[in-house]
């Protein structure tokens, strides 16, 4: 790469960091990166090594893979980071560091082993690919991720990060956040046991159990009313660490609604799956009933019929349905069919950003979740990471996140968490599906350098809110914007709904 080739790489992406503002002390980021490691080992620390190899599936990745992708991410996007732009490397971004163990470029065999890029980077390797790459052995992986953590944190003791340094750094986690989440639900989706994570509070844990008692919240029915008028929908520019797609906060015109308190339950889908609602075909749009058909669903994915009663399968294990807790695993077509037959609809993303507004809020200032600024259970909120000294049950009463409990909690729990307008559990449990599909906002302008973040999804895909039980708290605020295909059951997703007025 030419050095006329890297200013014109330099230009867009000094312009894109201009817009921020937030400085974090190098203390507080080395904390959440360390932290953030360690989150990503324990998901998979436990695993043997047969476990290791998974089956190549569309919602799945080699977990080699995926570990070695979270420590590419900080290596690009954060050690790699000269002049103004990402590194070039041998195809696409360069990392600074060899994943087989030598510096970059250097070594006996430089030229014959892969390089991070070619490795790594999910734009440039197609996802069926990744289960023939020649990727680095569990141990070489690990080691791979410790060497990236260690240089970034080394880096962070001789660094006072300016505004563009500590966004690079906050992207970086939530990107590791992300991908915690996805070793979560892959686990779920292969029959693996919940993970042993850190975050996980035996106390909490004991209330989660395997029946509907045992943690006893119970449900939460009913509808608010909210009034015609303008809501604001985006991040405001004084917040913390935005994507793209949330910029900027801007006025809608709403409708009055009505929107439920709480989360579609188990109950309420049951009694759907029980009056035949997977075999009635005007109960399905036209998308719905061919992704029905296909994937020959007859009831949730997760579901078996038991003596006399419904089971799930909660990671490596049967459970009887808990009839308080929200319905998880299911795509945007069933949400949409379930919908049909109650005589319901999903909210419109606009719908549920207004409806879990905290009070007080406006275009100018936004607090980053229904009761306030703060993430639950979390050092200062800007890091957002898990405080292993925060009382974890003040934590759980706003919000069931981070995995304290390694499963949902009942809907009419989290009262603490309530939204100005007495929704419950808008952030946590599990994500919401919304009517609306995925576009950029007015005045949309990529942010580089993690271009590949929304650009190349709009259109197709729907937007969920509010992040699940698994979600970690940095990435669970109000206005931001989860979006996947209709078809995803794998992950934690459920919905609310609105009354059809
Ligand atoms: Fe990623």
């Amino acid at each position: 790469m030419t050095p006329a080739t890297n200013t014109l790489a330099a230009a867009p992406f000094a312009r894109a960091l201009a817009d921020k503002h937030l400085v974090l002390s190098p203390q507080a980021l080395a904390a959440a990166v360390d932290e953030a490691h360690a989150r990503t080992l324990a998901c998979v620390a436990d695993l043997h090594d047969a476990q290791f190899e998974v089956p190549l599936r569309e919602v799945l990745n080699p977990l080699r893979w995926e570990l070695g992708h979270c420590a590419f991410f900080y290596d690009v996007f954060v050690l790699a980071v000269k002049g103004g732009a990402p590194l070039p490397g041998r195809s696409g971004l360069g990392g600074l560091l060899d994943p087989f163990g030598e510096r970059a470029g250097h070594g006996p065999d430089a030229h014959a082993r892969p390089a991070a890029a070619d490795l790594y980077d999910s734009f440039g390797v197609d996802h069926d690919d990744r289960w023939a790459l020649d990727l680095p052995d569990r141990a070489a992986t690990l080691a791979y991720m410790t060497r990236v953590r260690d240089a970034v944190v080394q880096r962070l003791a001789h660094a006072e990060p300016d505004p563009a340094q500590t966004y690079l750094h906050l992207l970086a986690l939530v990107h590791s956040d992300m991908h915690v989440e996805a070793f979560t639900y892959m686990r779920q989706t292969l029959g693996y046991p919940a993970p042993p994570l850190p975050g996980v509070r035996a106390a909490l844990r004991d209330h989660v159990g395997s029946t509907a008692s045992s943690h006893g919240a119970g449900a939460w029915g009913g509808d608010v009313a909210i009034d015609a008028g303008c809501a604001t929908i985006g991040a405001a520019p004084g917040a913390p660490f935005v994507f793209d797609n949330e910029k900027w906060a801007h006025e809608i015109e709403l409708a009055p609604f009505r929107i439920a308190r709480a989360p579609v339950t188990q109950a309420d889908f049951a009694a759907f799956v029980d009056a035949g609602g997977y075999l009635d075909r005007r109960l399905w749009s036209r998308a719905g009933w061919l992704w029905r058909g296909r994937a020959g669903a007859p009831h949730p994915v997760h579901w078996q019929r038991g003596d006399g009663t419904w089971l799930r399968r909660d990671f490596d294990r049967m459970v009887p349905l808990e009839p308080n807790r929200p319905v998880v695993h299911v795509n945007w077509h069933e949400a949409e069919a379930w919908c049909r037959w109650a005589q319901r609809r999903l909210p419109t993303e606009a719908e549920w950003e207004r409806a879990a507004a905290a009070a007080g809020d406006d275009r100018t200032r936004r607090a980053r979740r229904p009761w306030g600024d703060a993430a639950p259970g979390t050092t200062p909120a800007t890091t957002g990471a898990s405080d292993p000294a925060a009382d974890c049950t003040e934590a759980a009463a706003r919000a069931t996140l981070d995995a304290l409990r390694l499963g949902c909690s009942d809907v009419a729990d989290c009262a603490a968490g309530d939204s100005a307008a007495g929704c419950r559990q808008m952030i946590g449990n599990v994500w919401e599906w919304t009517a609306s599909p995925f576009y950029p906002y007015p005045g949309y302008v990529i942010d580089y350098p993690y271009k590949e973040y929304s650009a190349p999804w709009f259109g197709y895909r729907k937007v969920l809110k509010g992040g699940s039980w698994a979600t970690r708290p940095r990435f669970a605020y109000t206005t931001l914007r989860n979006f996947f295909p209709p078809h995803r059951n794998d992950i934690f997703a459920g919905f609310r709904t609105c009354a059809l007025d």
